[in-house]
């Protein structure tokens, strides 16, 4: 199964995809390209350490979303890795419905909440002022609507009294990446 991933940060999620898969923990899949919509994303250096073809791709005239030729160069550049699976790792800009359709039923998210609570940016930050006690992350996949689209897994982390907005951060990434290599494994394995 050849995984393309799209990242706008510093990339652990991705990370851990590749630490499985190079470990033999990711099933059938394969990350065959990692594409990041800022230039400094440090999803990039992910490139020449695992041997994967990882690339800044223009994502311009918009700043918040993925349209008009921003959408053509990725949908571009994506097919031509022939994916059965697109990832959105910390990928911090709208899908529309363009790139969407060019992969239908390929691409899914991860977002450091339950859905559907706790939608859009800042997720753990949200959940963290809102004072709940148990918060978590979700992988889901992705339709035009912003953090929606049909459940795939989740996994659930408790806010400990002690718990600071960091601690509480540090608790969901590393189950973000437990969650996301498993999903991605299963996946392959179904797509047998
Ligand atoms: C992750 O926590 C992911 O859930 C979040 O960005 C982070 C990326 O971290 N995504 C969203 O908030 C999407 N709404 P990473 O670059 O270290 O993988």
């Amino acid at each position: 199964m050849r995984v393309v991933i799209l990242g706008s940060g510093r990339g652990s999620n991705a990370e851990a995809l590749c630490i499985a898969q190079q470990e033999g923990r990711l099933g059938r899949a394969r990350v065959v390209a990692i594409f990041a919509d800022r230039p400094e994303a440090g999803i990039l250096a992910l490139g020449p350490r695992f041997g994967v073809d990882a690339r800044y791709l223009d994502p311009a005239p918009f700043k918040t979303k993925l349209e008009g030729e921003g959408e053509l160069r990725y949908i571009e550049a994506v097919r031509a890795c022939a994916p059965d699976l697109v990832v959105l790792a910390g990928f911090m800009r709208v899908v529309k419905p363009g790139f969407l359709q060019a992969f239908a039923g390929k691409v899914i998210n991860l977002h450091p909440s339950l859905l559907p609570s706790f939608p859009g940016l800042d997720g753990i930050g949200q959940a963290f002022r809102h004072g709940v006690k148990i918060t978590g992350c979700t992988v889901h996949h992705v339709i035009p609507a912003i953090d929606a689209g049909p459940i795939i897994d989740q996994a659930a982390v408790r806010v400990e009294p002690t718990d600071t907005l960091e601690s509480l951060a540090q608790k969901i990434h590393a189950a973000e990446h437990r969650l996301l290599v498993e999903v991605v494994a299963r996946l392959s394995q179904d797509a047998r």
